[in-house]
């Protein structure tokens, strides 16, 4: 059984894009500017976001944070993402999710310029992922696709089951999957909470996606010998001898499910810093200008 070390690739993977940036600043080319939306004060929303801000800094990009109260109207933040639309030194934007209820997550998205859409969520650019258009990629998945590649993992004719059928991972993984192309040309089944026999599904699967945020929901008896398995879960389980009160387990029971195992990811260090990765590089990228020249 091989870990697939997010820790290494991610960093890897920020020492070139620090290298290019480097590069960009010598060259008094633009250096890459996120800025990013936190609404109220969700535990993991505030992890998730101070990490990007803390990888920006540390690669050199330009960031900022703007934070809004819970009680933002739906309009109010519509018109602070039409600020940063406009404002020529921020690159990229992304708002964090999940949103307060009486904010509408798709009005948001569609907001949000598709040239500055770092985390490939306006209809535009999931439009033209499905078509295989250059565009930006979904962070996670993008991330996954990297960690497939730098190991070589073969893809191609591998039968790919993917738990949990979400805007952000499940749905993109499928259509990136599915893709003419490596990482890809495996055949997709998506499987979500309507889905009949799914332990018998998954036990088929040669490449196993879990991302549907219950934690140590896959057990041994899901997973074929040889597989290589993504766990893109990230729960917070209550533990007391923790300092914060709480650990991060994975969808995955990995004790259990390790052993049968070509390659799988651990968590944390697994996806979540594979994420923070791909979110940089569609920085970087709206920065060139790659998609929106
Ligand atoms: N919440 C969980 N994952 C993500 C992500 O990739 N982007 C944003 N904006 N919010 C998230």
């Amino acid at each position: 059984m091989v870990l697939l070390d997010g820790k290494a690739i991610s960093s890897q993977i920020r020492a070139e894009l620090a290298e290019e940036t480097a590069q960009r600043r010598a060259q008094g080319l633009k250096v890459p500017h996120l800025a990013a939306i936190l609404v109220g004060n969700d535990g993991p929303s505030e992890t998730y976001v101070s990490s990007k801000v803390k990888t920006c800094q540390e690669i050199g990009f330009e960031s900022t944070l703007l934070r809004f109260d819970h009680s933002i109207s739906e309009a109010a933040l519509l018109a602070e993402i039409q600020k940063v639309n406009e404002n020529p030194s921020i690159d990229g934007l992304i708002v964090q999710v999940p949103l307060p209820a009486h904010i509408s997550v798709d009005k948001v998205m569609e907001t949000i310029s598709p040239a500055k859409d770092v985390d490939g969520f306006h209809p535009i650019n999931v439009g033209k992922t499905v078509k295989n258009l250059p565009t930006f990629l979904p962070a996670t998945p993008y991330g996954i696709l990297m960690l497939l590649k730098r190991y070589e993992i073969e893809t191609q004719g591998k039968h790919c089951v993917i738990i949990g059928r979400s805007q952000i991972v499940g749905t993109p993984m499928s259509i990136l999957m599915a893709r003419n192309e490596y990482p890809g040309n495996s055949t997709v089944t998506l499987t979500h909470s309507k889905t009949r026999d799914l332990d018998g599904i998954c036990r088929q699967a040669d490449i196993l996606i879990a991302a549907i945020g219950r934690p140590g929901m896959v057990g041994p008896e899901m997973v074929k010998q040889g597989a290589v398995v993504i766990d893109v879960g990230i729960n917070r389980i209550e533990d007391s001898s923790k300092k914060s009160g709480f650990r991060l387990v994975g969808d995955v029971d990995f004790d259990r499910v390790a052993p049968l195992c070509s390659y799988i990811t651990p968590v944390p260090g697994g996806v979540g810093l594979m994420t923070i990765a791909g979110l940089m590089r569609n920085t970087l990228k709206a920065a060139r200008k790659d998609f929106y020249p």
